[in-house]
């Protein structure tokens, strides 16, 4: 694909993989719509990019806002070809004692932020009538739930299910636009800092909120490589993008495994 000229949107854009979105994007001659809820780290982004940028201070859970975000972005640039839903939060603790709010946040932000993403940009982009791409950030927590996070992994399961209707409802349509799903695995960012940082935690809830982040540290890879691993899949027109299979190997099949001993009698 010559994404030369194009327009991308990233939301998320301030930091870690949205910026590594951000950043792989410019280099490849894109204009840029950045969107963030931190408006002085995404200026901070948009300076460091050499390519012609808009910055949309936006909550993604706010139905009005990321409305607000594709009019300025039509508005500016007349069209959009990829859309990277990408903004997204933790929240850990034990499923039944996490604080409401906290839970409700990181649903609102994580889906329905995703869903919001949809609702402005594909019925611009139909009306495009061109060739189009929209790319939702789940995680592998989308495709195996872990304990201690369940608002996370009740979300990233979301962001896959409705990535696979919305995919689906392209291909009904036969319209132009490809439906990719990002499950990444750990990559280097700040995800484990400003909402986990909130309220005291059970020691387990704590240990393993510091494991996770050791983790992320030792295994991750770069924002830079995991975009560069992002942009080979939807070069090669792919609905799952997995940059890390090798976090999947082994527990992917077992999850599947157990299910398929339940059906095939
Ligand atoms: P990060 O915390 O470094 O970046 C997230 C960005 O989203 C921040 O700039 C933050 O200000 C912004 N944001 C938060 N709430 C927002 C809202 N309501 N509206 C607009 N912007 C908002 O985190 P990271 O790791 O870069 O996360 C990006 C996405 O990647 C998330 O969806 C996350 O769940 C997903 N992910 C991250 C993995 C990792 O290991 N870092 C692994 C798998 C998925």
């Amino acid at each position: 694909m010559d994404w030369q000229k194009k327009v991308a949107v990233v939301t998320g854009a301030a930091s870690g993989i949205g910026r590594g979105l951000a950043e792989h994007t410019a280099g490849l001659g894109m204009k840029l719509v950045l969107a963030d809820i931190n408006g002085e780290a995404l200026e901070s982004v948009a300076q460091s990019l050499d390519t012609e940028v808009l910055i949309v201070v936006a909550d993604v859970s706010d139905v009005d806002a990321v409305e607000h975000l594709a009019e300025e972005a039509y508005a500016r640039f007349g069209r959009v070809d990829l859309l990277f839903n990408n903004a997204g939060i933790m929240a850990a603790g034990f499923s039944w004692e996490i604080d409401p709010q906290q839970f409700q946040r990181a649903l609102d932000i994580n889906i329905n932020g995703v869903i919001n993403g949809a609702r402005a940009f594909v019925p611009r982009m139909k009306e495009q009538g061109e060739r189009a791409f929209i790319v939702n950030t789940a995680s592998i927590g989308g495709l195996l739930a872990s304990p201690l996070m369940a608002p996370y992994s009740v979300s990233k399961f979301a962001v896959v299910a409705f990535s696979e209707s919305l995919h689906a409802e392209m291909a009904l349509l036969q319209l132009p636009i490809q439906v990719s799903v990002l499950c990444p695995g750990p990559v280097t960012s700040e995800i484990f800092k400003s909402p986990l940082g909130r309220g005291s935690y059970h020691p387990a809830v704590s240990g393993f909120v510091q494991q996770l982040q050791q983790h992320l540290d030792a295994d991750g890879i770069s924002p830079a490589e995991l975009a560069r691993r992002a942009f080979a899949g939807i070069d090669a027109g792919e609905f799952w993008l997995i940059p890390q299979p090798e976090m999947l190997r082994e527990r992917y099949p077992q999850r599947v495994e157990k299910i398929l001993e339940k059906i095939s009698t």
